[in-house]
């Protein structure tokens, strides 16, 4: 059975007993919606439905059934072992105060063991967990007795049902959502029990060795938390269950690990192919991840330094490092996406529909990091700190630890964490801050003139007085703007004059204004003006004023906003009208300037 197969006879199963197929939601969690939700991306197949779990009645009905795709980032850790993976799909049916726990229970048994229209398991090999029960809810005995009815009914012999604490049987979302007791059915894949029954300790043990797989979960859900604590039962209990599919897959494959199933042999084959030095882990880390990334650049995302851009970068460049390590080739990441295009062109479209978009953002990731990855790996051998590591070569702090484990070496963490703390600080408040604070209200088209203006002023005061200004401060309303910098006397009414000619001039030159995003070390080089001493992050944006970056009459570290032409900031008969209000001293050395667009 292929993976294919598999999820076609899962939703036509529960299709035929009443369910509605709904598509997989994007890998991404909408920022509001019913519960505050905290997570960046779906981790569990439950998560799009949270609101319909919690009473809000679903569009489609009361019993849905679906294949979701999920990421979960707390498995970083363990990529590259057998079943680990960030990327997965979740099958999933769905009671939404409909059915319950004796329905959900048969139809799991009944999918996993029929031959005709389920998946043939063998249900000698199979066992199952309930919840033992504790102060918050009672002992899952009905779930316990649902299952022996089953087993009996089957003939089934041995003890197959065990009783697991909160740990092990307990499902929720978070600290606020719907949660519950749940029943998890094990298979012993390579048959290691011969179909017998197991001991309470055999069972743990089996588990804990993965001599038992955990295939199916089935939740319960009935009670409802906010911030941790159950605050009540839900209006109607419902039924959540989750089926990891490539697990499914290995059970039904007869293989001991993802890798070897349908879903990544191809491209772990290519990966092979390409690689002069290749190692079994780095090999599986780069399928994993490249596979994570495409969904995640077909669901919107983008690399960047923070939060859902910042887990692809760090999937990304942990990508690059170890296709490095193995010697692949340079910039064949990006032929992997076509095999996982082909793949998954039935169940996702969208990713063979976006082909082009996802090789382009993989292959300018790898771009950008090879910039600095051999000078990076070069002082990560010399003992570079991590915050350096991170700051200068752009590598994830994960992946310093990642590199230091390999090589037995010990990362201070919280000497990285306190240096990125002051660094994400420092930047909050850095010159785009200061700039963004400044703006009284960055959607006025006014505040967005005056603040156009601030750069052609700024500029004109270095023509004016020389090198030695600096910009203290800047505030801006749709009335005016105000400009502090750094200048011992006061300005003669000449300078003052030549200063509003030269921005006047650059108005009526109608000079486009434009934005570039560029690393720190390459946007030091360009000249443009930002705060010295400041600390800025990895990417930085630029605004200059002018045809091109080499020739602009303004450049500074900014943040926006600011017009698209210099023109827009003439009066309604094109007249250049800046004018400098005031000139005045605002502390010791600092000059303060009122200006205004008449
Ligand atoms: N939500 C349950 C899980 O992810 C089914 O295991």
């Amino acid at each position: 059975m292929k993976s294919s197969d598999i999820r076609s006879r899962f939703l036509k199963f529960f299709e035929k007993r009443g369910h509605v197929i709904i598509p997989s939601a994007s890998l991404v969690t909408p920022d509001s919606k019913g519960v505050t939700n905290s997570t960046l991306f779906n981790t569990a197949g439950m998560q799009p439905l949270i609101p319909y779990l919690l009473g809000e009645p679903h569009p489609q009905g009361t019993r849905l059934a679906d294949v979701q795709k999920c990421l979960r980032t707390v498995d970083f850790d363990g990529i590259g072992d057998n079943t680990h993976a960030t990327f997965f799909e979740m099958l999933g049916n769905w009671s939404l105060g409909d059915y319950f726990k004796k329905e959900a229970i048969n139809w799991s048994y009944e999918f996993l063991t029929d031959k005709s229209e389920g998946l043939g398991l063998d249900p000698k090999r199979l066992h199952v967990t309930v919840f033992e029960g504790d102060d918050v809810a009672p002992r899952d005995e009905e779930a316990a007795k649902i299952w022996q009815e089953i087993f009996d009914k089957n003939k089934i012999e041995g003890n197959r049902i065990f009783y697991l604490p909160a740990e092990n049987n307990w499902w929720q979302a978070g600290d606020n959502g719907p949660c519950g007791p749940d029943s998890e059915m094990f298979y012993d894949v390579l048959n290691k029990f011969n179909g017998r029954g197991l001991t309470h300790e055999e069972f743990v043990k089996a588990d804990d060795v993965r001599d038992v797989l955990e295939v199916w979960n089935d939740v319960f859900m009935q009670y409802a938390k906010v911030d941790g604590k159950i605050v009540g039962k839900l209006p109607k209990p419902s039924v959540d269950t989750g089926a990891g599919l490539e697990r499914l897959l290995m059970t039904l494959q007869g293989v001991d690990n993802i890798y070897d199933t349908d879903l990544h042999m191809t491209a772990m084959n290519k990966i092979k192919e390409l690689s002069k030095n290749w190692n079994l882990k780095s090999a599986r880390i780069v399928a994993d991840h490249i596979r994570s990334s495409i969904f995640l650049i077909g669901d919107g995302v983008i690399p960047s330094n923070t939060d859902r851009g910042y887990i692809l970068r760090r999937l990304l460049r942990k990508a690059i490092v170890n296709a490095n390590g193995m010697q692949m080739a340079e910039f064949t990441l990006k032929e992997l996406v076509s095999i996982y295009a082909e793949v998954y062109k039935e169940i996702y479209p969208n990713i063979a529909e976006k082909l082009e978009i996802i090789k382009n953002e993989i292959n300018l990731e790898e771009e950008r990091f090879r910039k600095t990855l051999e000078k990076g790996l070069k002082e990560f051998e010399k003992g570079t700190d991590a915050f350096v590591l991170f700051s200068s070569y752009g590598f994830p702090i994960e992946l310093t630890l990642e590199l230091a484990k390999e090589k037995g070496i010990k990362i201070d963490v919280d000497k990285f964490n306190e240096e990125f703390k002051k660094h994400q600080e420092l930047s909050r408040t850095g010159a785009e801050q200061k700039f963004k604070g400044g703006l009284a209200d960055a959607n006025d088209p006014m505040v967005i003139k005056y603040h156009t203006a601030t750069h052609l002023l700024h500029q004109a005061l270095h023509i004016v007085l020389g090198d030695g200004v600096g910009q203290k401060g800047s505030n801006i309303t749709p009335e005016r703007l105000r400009f502090d910098f750094s200048y011992d006397s006061k300005m003669t009414d000449e300078q003052k004059k030549n200063v509003e000619e030269i921005v006047n001039e650059q108005i009526k030159k109608a000079l486009p204004v434009n934005q570039v995003l560029m690393p720190r070390v390459e946007a030091e080089k360009t000249g443009a003006r930002h705060f010295f001493g400041e600390k800025y992050g990895d990417e930085i944006s630029i605004y200059y004023i002018g045809d091109t970056l080499e020739n602009a009459f303004s450049k500074e570290f900014c943040g926006g906003p600011h017009v698209k032409n210099t023109s827009e900031l003439a009066g309604p008969e094109g007249k250049a009208m800046f004018k400098i209000q005031k000139e005045e001293a605002s502390s010791q050395g600092v000059r303060r300037i009122k200006g205004v667009l008449q």
